[in-house]
């Protein structure tokens, strides 16, 4: 397991998984963590592997899992449970059984899990979950008391039917919710050059109205915008999405537009106290001149011609000293002259080129390969996934501000 060394503390976070009947929602919470971006280490007690083969684990987490079996096996020098707990930013269990907390807030060390607890010094969160008479015994309510007022974060278990067939509080939270509560804790506790900046990024296609029920838009997904958003949350900025595609599920400032205008309007609120603009969105160039109160009627027409006036450039009115802007390239073909030439006349800090011709990248896709224009020179992406570019924009941003 020299493995443990390589891996990102930044980006690392310790799931501990305990015996308990919700288990098959912590493999879902695993998968869930690996699409935002992180890298959960898995350690298990032996109740656990009763319900869940580790292989399932070992699968969905793409790194090996750890319990007291590979604890006791260690060889080279090193210790499992210390390893583990410096390799993280953040513990979490889930789910967690009665046993375990009481073990967690007694300090009992007897198997890898609450050894590495004791080891861990970052935050931790636990998501109880047991039969509704378990979870209100006296014991485990002084147990959770106990770890609340130690800084662990307790998630309120939820209502409804128990996997022994009663009714009551003692499920455990979703594998969403504690997915929030994962990167509220990273967030909170990154110390990058982009922690505590204020963030606003835009996001989506805009919808131009030509009538009440007709209007002009485009394909994009809003997802690159929303990865941005994503990354520079868990790099500890205060972040404001500004978006036509509002995401379900966001720790952060969502403010939702439909209109080049409306995304005018928004950015220009949100952008006065910010120190770093990235306009992801793909802003219509030009909105119909008139916008029709009903519906246009077809009636005995053969054509019908549109006329459109330039919208307003968000990108060009938000200039200021002080506003780090990142600007972003769609163009039809390797054209990066016509992104440099963009970048130059609008004194954009960073500009992302990207080729929307390009076969699997790009609008809609999951993925894009990307050519970041920077003040040093120009830095190529190849195709990967759009948080991993979100990743190397951030670097760059990162990059920018320290400079
Ligand atoms: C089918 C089954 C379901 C269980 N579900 C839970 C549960 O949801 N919560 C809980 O606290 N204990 C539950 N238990 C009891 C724990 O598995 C038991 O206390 C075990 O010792 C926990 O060990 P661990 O905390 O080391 O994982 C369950 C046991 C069985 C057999």
């Amino acid at each position: 397991m020299s493995g443990l060394h390589d891996v990102s503390v930044a980006r690392t976070v310790l799931v501990g998984v305990t015996g308990g009947i919700a288990i098959y929602k912590s493999v879902e919470l695993v998968r869930g963590l690996v699409k935002d971006g992180l890298r959960p280490l898995v350690v298990t007690t032996e109740a656990a592997q009763r319900f869940v083969m580790p292989l399932t684990f070992a699968a969905v987490s793409q790194a090996p899992v750890l319990d007291d079996q590979s604890a006791w096996q260690g060889s080279g020098g090193w210790f499992q449970h210390i390893e583990a707990a410096r390799a993280a930013s953040v513990m979490v269990v889930a789910p967690a059984t009665a046993n375990t907390l009481a073990k967690m807030a007694t300090g009992i060390a007897d198997n890898l899990l609450t050894a590495t607890y004791l080891a861990f010094r970052g935050p931790v969160i636990v998501a109880p979950t047991m039969n509704w008479a378990m979870h209100q015994h006296d014991a485990t309510q002084h147990n959770l008391r106990l770890l609340a007022d130690r800084g662990v974060e307790v998630l309120p278990t939820e209502q409804g039917e128990l996997a022994c067939g009663e009714e009551g509080s003692g499920r455990m939270a979703s594998p969403e919710t504690i997915r929030l509560a994962v990167r509220r804790a990273l967030a909170a506790s990154a110390r990058g050059p982009l922690a505590g900046k204020r963030v606003v990024v835009t996001s989506g296609g805009t919808r131009e109205r030509i009538d009440a029920v007709r209007f002009i838009g485009n394909r994009s997904s809003g997802k690159m915008g929303r990865a941005l958003a994503d990354e520079a949350y868990l790099r500890g900025a205060t972040v404001t999405l500004v978006t036509t595609q509002p995401p379900t599920g966001a720790a952060y400032d969502v403010v939702s537009v439909e209109s080049a205008a409306e995304m005018a309007a928004a950015v220009g609120d949100a952008v006065r106290s910010a120190d770093v603009l990235v306009m992801a969105a793909a802003v219509a160039d030009f909105r119909p001149a008139v916008d029709e109160r009903g519906k246009i009627e077809r009636g005995e027409r053969e054509t019908l011609t549109l006329e459109l006036v330039r919208t307003v450039d968000i990108l060009a009115s938000t200039a200021r000293p002080g506003l780090y802007r990142v600007g972003f390239a769609a163009e039809a073909g390797p054209r990066l002259d016509r992104a440099r030439a963009k970048k130059a006349a609008k004194g954009i800090d960073l500009l992302v080129f990207n080729d929307i011709l390009a076969e699997g990248v790009g609008i809609g896709s999951d993925e894009n390969e990307i050519t970041m224009l920077t003040a040093e020179g120009e830095v190529h992406v190849p195709r990967t996934s759009k948080a991993a570019c979100a990743h190397a924009v951030a670097d760059q941003i990162e990059k920018g501000l320290a400079g």
